[in-house]
């Protein structure tokens, strides 16, 4: 008895910010951009659009496209860095939305990885007997974080949700995986404020500190090494050579650092899918959004060997290996 995605979906919101509208309000360059990351635009919510809104559609698609109810579901995980509230968790927002009576309901904080986080998740619970149907979503609203006043952060980031459900199946399609942090680097990347160790206040606002900070270089060289070290240790742990891999799907932070995640494991470019170009930086939402598109596009067959790799604020990286 194993587990498998039954469906895939996903929901960005329709206003988009591109590099052009950047340029008007930073000093920056669509050039810049679009050499140092692979990013040409992103979608960015409008002040009534939040993360449960873009989870609740992509949770809406999702179902429809597994063929089962929302009274199907017995969990509901979102993934995000961005929760509507500190509490309730954004999975109970979600659970009301579409009706799925019969959900437990949690959130997890695993910034970018978020993802690949839930579905391990998801699927250890699979093995439990009264959990069958486990929705899973990775779902942000990180430009209600970003300083549009930093041209260092405010050019990355971009808004979105994904969804899958999760079933149990007679075949195991989680093939293996690997997850790790490493906390001593969390300053590295963080949101200072609003948490209970640096409460909301004027000095706190006026010091910008609600929003994203991030040590962008240092970053990206942390970020190169635990995307390979995690795609790696997750292929060895599924038993499965990196020349098996159909797909490597990375988290959409910087192309650049997918580039170097592909060439560790000596795969072409054609095993790797990009859409960091239209999206940005999604955070937990990236790894599903991408999924979908390449699953609305035919390229997703059964049987397919497919990493997920992400890396992220924490520091934590991770990657799981899956048999479409
Ligand atoms: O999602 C989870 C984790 N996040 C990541 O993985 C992101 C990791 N980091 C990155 O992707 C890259 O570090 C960035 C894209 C954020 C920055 O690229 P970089 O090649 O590391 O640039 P840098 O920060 O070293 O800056 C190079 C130069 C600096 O100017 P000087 O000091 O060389 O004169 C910056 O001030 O580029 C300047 N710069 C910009 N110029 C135009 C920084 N941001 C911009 C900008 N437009 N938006």
């Amino acid at each position: 008895m194993g587990g498998k995605i039954l469906s895939i979906a996903a929901h960005v919101p329709e206003k988009i910010l591109t590099n052009e509208d950047l340029e008007k309000m930073v000093d920056t360059s669509d050039e810049w951009i679009t050499t140092r990351t692979g990013i040409k635009e992103r979608h960015i919510t409008k002040d009534n659009e939040y993360t449960s809104t873009l989870a609740t559609e992509a949770a809406k698609k999702a179902l429809d496209r597994a063929g089962i109810s929302p009274m199907d579901l017995d969990m509901i995980v979102v993934a995000s860095a961005t929760h509507d509230y500190w509490f309730p968790a954004t999975a109970c927002l979600v659970q009301a939305n579409i009706g799925a009576e019969n959900a437990a309901c949690f959130d997890i904080e695993a910034a970018c990885p978020g993802f690949v986080y839930t579905l391990e998740i998801a699927r250890g619970f699979l093995s439990i007997p009264n959990y069958n149907n486990i929705l899973v979503i990775g779902a942000e609203t990180l430009t209600k974080i970003t300083d549009y006043t930093d041209r260092g952060t405010c050019v990355l980031f971009g808004d979105g949700a994904g969804a899958a459900v999760i079933t149990k199946s007679d075949e195991e399609h989680f093939l293996g995986s690997y997850l790790k942090g490493n906390g001593k680097l969390g300053d590295l990347l963080i949101m200072p404020a609003g948490g209970t160790r640096k409460r909301c206040s004027e000095e706190s606002i006026k010091n910008r500190e609600h929003f994203i900070k991030m040590q962008g270089r240092e970053v990206f060289k942390h970020a190169v090494v635990g995307m390979q070290e995690a795609a790696i240790k997750a292929l060895e742990n599924a038993g499965i050579s990196p020349s098996e891999v159909d797909w490597l799907v990375a988290h959409q932070a910087n192309k650049r650092i997918i580039d170097a995640t592909r060439k560790k494991l000596g795969l072409p470019e054609e095993k790797v899918y990009i859409n960091i170009d239209k999206y940005g930086n999604t955070s937990s939402a990236s790894i599903p959004i991408a999924l979908n598109e390449m699953y609305e596009k035919g390229l997703l067959k059964e049987g397919q060997i497919i990493v997920l790799d992400a890396f992220g604020a924490g520091f934590i990286y991770g990657a799981i290996v899956i048999k479409w």
